[in-house]
């Protein structure tokens, strides 16, 4: 897919680059490997991202058709607006690995990939992340939501999320490190769902920030950026980002979002 357009907000730059020693936005409209791809290696610090689950290759029923009232609410029931979100799950795993590769890459040896995502029962079993094997995960952090949707009598009402912690290198003088005390904020993080969003999938901007706020560095990536929201928690953490969306709808929706945190002056916790 061609890259639709690109947009930079960094105020203080007379060239519109993305200055180290400045706090700049910069939303690449295009497809994820695409715009990875023209990016050099060992430029980033972290990457903190969602990728879609594949939610809509499922064996539920009601999912696929919408039907059932648990999932009336449940704006992804439709797909994202440029990816329908239901790869086989062959096709799925090797895109998120090529993905995660490209991911990897792009990372300095001394960063880490943060890795929104979770667990769902398929065929009355749990269906497993098959897509990590081989890839560096050192710690699985849950994200305990406010509560659940997917009611079924077989299964406790899932409320959790995962975010896979993984460093580009395990051990030695280059590993990834937290930033001193921040490992007491455990590896349980309950962190209420994102409201008044209009995007069918976002993570909160309280997720982000907890990371940005553990880790030292200056640029993250996003590259399933959404509605924006690593951007808005970069800006208030004092991080340059980069975002990648390859839906023209949602790259509008996160500049207008960060457009406006930014320019508000104070932080209008309301608006996030
Ligand atoms: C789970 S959502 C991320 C939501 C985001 N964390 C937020 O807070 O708004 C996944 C995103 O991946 C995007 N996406 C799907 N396929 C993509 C592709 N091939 N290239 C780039 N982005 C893609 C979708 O448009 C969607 O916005």
């Amino acid at each position: 897919m061609k890259n639709e357009w690109n947009w930079m907000l960094d105020p203080k730059s007379e060239d519109g680059g993305l200055n180290m020693n400045k706090k700049g936005v910069n939303i690449r409209c295009g497809d994820v490997l695409d715009e990875l791809k023209k990016m050099e290696s060992e430029s980033i610090d972290l990457v903190i991202t969602s990728p879609p689950y594949n939610l809509m290759n499922t064996t539920s029923n009601s999912m696929k058709s919408g039907t059932s009232s648990k999932w009336k609410n449940n704006a992804i029931q439709k797909g994202y607006k440029n990816h329908k979100d239901s790869l086989s799950k062959e096709d799925y795993n090797i895109w998120i690995r090529d993905c995660l590769t490209e991911m990897f890459r792009v990372l300095k040896p001394n960063g880490a990939i943060f890795l929104n995502h979770k667990f769902r029962v398929q065929g009355g079993l749990i269906e497993g992340h098959p897509f990590l094997e081989g890839f560096n995960v050192r710690q699985i952090i849950i994200w305990a939501r406010a509560g659940g949707f997917n009611f079924n009598d077989t299964y406790f009402l899932p409320t959790y999320e995962v975010i896979y912690m993984m460093p580009k290198t395990p051990k030695g003088k280059d590993a990834f490190r937290l930033i001193k005390g921040a490992n007491r904020k455990t590896d349980i993080w309950k962190i209420n769902q994102e409201r008044n969003n209009p995007h069918p999938a976002p993570f909160p901007v309280e997720l982000v920030d907890n990371i940005l706020t553990s880790c030292e560095g200056n640029v993250v990536l996003d590259p399933f950026a959404g509605s924006g929201t690593t951007g808005i928690s970069a800006i208030k953490n004092g991080w340059d980002c980069i975002l990648i969306d390859n839906s023209k709808e949602y790259c509008e929706m996160a500049k207008k979002r960060i457009e406006e945190f930014n320019y508000e002056g104070e932080l209008n916790e309301s608006r996030v």
